[in-house]
């Protein structure tokens, strides 16, 4: 159990000097995910690295023993999956808990899809909101049944049986949607096409071809990918070094930028193109950022991120750029606010139905410590003062690990100390969140501020 677990209820973020330190960010959360869901089809023995032990990532782990595959962890550290093969997935004897994970729901939907037995999926209070019908839709095209809550929510039950081959295009740019419908096609015979008129992350592709399978992906002049899958290859085990999380090291980032004479090395970060886009915005802005030593690993890259901290100064955010940075925008409306002039963040509908709705949790916690914004259906517009904020509110995470970790970031910046009303949802992706930045200089304790 980590620190971060152990602060359940009300943590605060006091002003803090410059942070300054050498740190690496825990695993990323998608490549986690994959790894434990393709090593449990490969056959073989297949070891994981550096896998994120977040409950998100812990509540995939528990499914996949549901359904049939041996994932334990070692005394190293290191975690071994025995994978049962394409095809040869058990009947679950128990709920599939799916926790606060929008991504195990929906991968997992489509992993057992192509099985012929029912499984029943739930999850928290958060999770129990988010929509499913984009992966009902492909899936029940494709064969299976969906019976679910009404409005396509959890809890539900997938049906599976033997599916056809679909090409489907994407309505919305979801890499969970993409991958929802790569897993369904594993089993399926003949060839599962998926269109994406705007190339979204492609860990899933990445780890397919690392297992040996083929995989077509073609690039049209305007970006748009097709991406085609002949079913019931067989995968064969191979190890995996999961890189930090892109998504975890953008807090680092932006606590650093806004808080001048910072300077940290966030080492053995994931860049995938497809994710890198917080900090692109963050060079746009000023910050002075640099990604070093880049390497590959496993089919996805990996770098340093150096940063050292100085003025932003708001910018207009290409909406084309919001599906490489999806999941960085709470943490981005917090530079935004302590940058210099205004910035313009839209194209975000999609900020709406994530473990919040992220547009307006951030705006009511921002607007309660002092920032002026305008929120937007698909955005915010925030007017930085080039001053740090007030502060000085108690937020609530709505059961949103981002949330949480975006506020207490701002903390350490503001003028007054922020609270946010419980800490442990922090531990749904990156534990040990606030002895990390401790250790390099925040000012993150249990409690509300004194
Ligand atoms: C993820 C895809 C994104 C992202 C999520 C992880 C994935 O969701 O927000 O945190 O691992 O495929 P969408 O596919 O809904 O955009």
């Amino acid at each position: 159990m980590t620190m971060d677990k152990m602060i359940s209820g009300p943590v605060t973020s006091s002003a803090c000097g410059p942070i300054k330190g050498r740190v690496t960010v825990p695993g990323d959360k998608s490549i986690s995910h994959r790894s434990l869901i393709l090593g449990s089809l490969a056959i073989g023995q297949t070891r994981v690295s550096g896998l994120l032990e977040g409950e998100d990532v812990l509540a995939t782990a528990e499914a996949m023993r549901k359904l049939g595959a041996q994932v334990e962890k070692q005394d190293s550290g290191d975690w071994i999956v025995n994978g049962v093969g394409v095809g040869s997935l058990s009947e679950p004897d128990s709920v599939l808990d799916m926790g606060n994970s929008g991504t195990a729901a929906r991968l997992l939907m489509g992993l057992v899809a192509s099985a012929p037995f029912n499984s029943f999926f739930s999850g928290d209070a958060s999770l129990h909101k988010r929509p499913m019908k984009r992966v009902a839709t492909p899936l029940t095209q494709m064969g299976a049944t969906i019976t679910s809550r009404s409005g396509d929510r959890f809890p539900l039950c997938v049906t599976g049986r033997d599916l056809m081959p679909i090409t489907y295009e994407l309505p919305v740019a979801s890499a969970q949607v993409k991958s929802c419908i790569l897993l369904a096609a594993l089993d399926t015979p003949g060839i599962t096409t998926v269109i994406e008129p705007k190339p979204t992350r492609d860990h899933t592709e990445n780890m397919l071809r690392h297992f040996g399978a083929e995989i077509s992906v073609e690039t049209a002049e305007d970006g748009a990918r097709t991406i085609s899958y002949q079913g019931q290859q067989e995968l064969t085990a191979a190890d995996i070094i999961v890189p930090g999380d892109p998504s975890s090291a953008a807090f680092l980032a932006v606590a650093a930028a806004i808080i001048p004479g910072s300077h940290i090395v966030i080492e053995n970060v994931g860049v995938n193109p497809l994710r890198d886009g917080l900090f692109e915005t963050l060079g746009q802005m000023g910050a002075d950022l640099t990604i070093t030593n880049l390497r590959e690993q496993g089919g996805e890259q990996v770098g340093d991120i150096e940063i050292h901290g100085g003025l932003l100064k708001g910018v207009t955010v290409p909406p084309e750029r919001a599906i490489s940075m999806i999941d960085e925008y709470p943490v981005l409306f917090v530079a935004a606010a302590f940058a210099h002039g205004t910035t313009t963040m839209r194209g975000l509908e999609e900020l709406r139905v994530k473990e919040s709705d992220r547009i307006a949790v951030m705006a009511e916690g921002l607007k309660a410590c002092g920032v002026k914004l305008e929120e937007l259906d698909d955005g915010l517009i925030i007017h930085g003062r080039a001053v740090p904020p007030k502060g000085g509110a108690t937020v609530e995470t709505h059961l949103d690990h981002r949330i949480a970790m975006s506020f207490l970031v701002m903390g350490m910046g503001s003028e007054e100390p922020i609270t946010v009303d419980d800490g442990s949802v922090m531990e749904t992706s990156f534990p040990g969140f606030s002895s990390l930045m401790n250790s390099i200089g925040a000012n993150i304790q249990q409690g509300r501020s004194s």
